[in-house]
């Protein structure tokens, strides 16, 4: 597969094509949640929750949500363990995913039964009404869609005035040691061992050079002023900036 790379409008891959990206997640699917909790060591897991817990603050109320590239749904079960009242819609455009995202229901999350759903939809071009939604969100898949900017916007345009669009994505260490250390696991630990779970270490070599060359923090929040459709944006570095959750504002 070849590498990602960003053209020179900033933010538009000229990497991977949408299908590419589809059959890449299809193919590790199944072993999609293993690798990703043995990678990082559980992290993700308690990001996710971050992202949950900051999209309330400053909410009165939240009643509906859209988890964006929801994969194998972990943010959407998350949002939905935590607004019990809230109607949560994961979608993605890779079926394989959204599978075991749905059987997830019946095995682990039995309560979120009733107000949880999985839909297969690509981020750059939502099948919802404007305004629909309290919060969107997006996990670990920003990076990953053909053209940011206009995912971005997909994602503000279906969010009410006022209500949140998330992203948690990976980001660029500040400190240098840290930073070497955390270089160092996703170059050579992460094609490792997500190559030995799920028998597919190109897809993981993929997911490591998409992430190394993802801009992040300030830079990332210039792409959110650029699509214009917020009236405040704000990060959180986790782990020193391994990974970030943004939060903006539609206006
Ligand atoms: C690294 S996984 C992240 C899954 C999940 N959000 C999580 O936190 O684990 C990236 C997901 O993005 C999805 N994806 C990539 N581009 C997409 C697009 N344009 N529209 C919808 N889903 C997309 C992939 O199918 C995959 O399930």
């Amino acid at each position: 597969m070849k590498t990602e790379s960003m053209n020179s409008a900033g933010f538009i891959r000229t990497g991977p094509a949408s299908d590419e990206i589809k059959n890449l997640f299809s193919s590790i699917a199944s072993k999609y949640d293993l690798a990703n909790d043995i990678i990082t060591f559980g992290m993700a897991r308690r990001w996710r929750r971050n992202l949950v817990r900051w999209s309330s603050e400053g909410l009165s109320a939240i009643q509906r949500v859209l988890d964006c590239a929801t994969g194998t749904g972990d943010i959407a079960f998350e949002f939905a363990r935590t607004f019990q009242n809230a109607e949560v819609i994961g979608c993605d455009f890779c079926e394989p995913m959204l599978k075991v995202a749905s059987n997830k229901i019946t095995r682990k999350f039995t309560d979120a039964a009733e107000h949880i759903r999985f839909e297969l939809a690509d981020t750059m071009s939502l099948p919802y009404r404007d305004a629909q939604f309290d919060v969107s969100s997006i996990a670990y898949g920003i990076r990953n869609v053909k053209d940011v900017p206009q995912a971005l916007a997909e994602m503000a345009r279906v969010t009410r005035p006022g209500g949140y669009v998330m992203i948690l994505e990976t980001g660029v260490v500040e400190n240098r040691f840290l930073r070497a250390f955390v270089h160092l696991h996703f170059q050579a630990v992460v094609p490792f061992l997500g190559g030995l779970i799920s028998g597919r270490q190109s897809a993981y070599q993929y997911l490591q050079k998409s992430s190394s060359e993802f801009p992040s923090g300030d830079t990332f929040c210039d792409v959110l002023r650029s699509v214009n459709r917020f009236s405040k944006v704000e990060y959180r570095p986790l782990l020193g900036g391994a990974s970030y959750i943004y939060r903006a504002q539609v206006r």
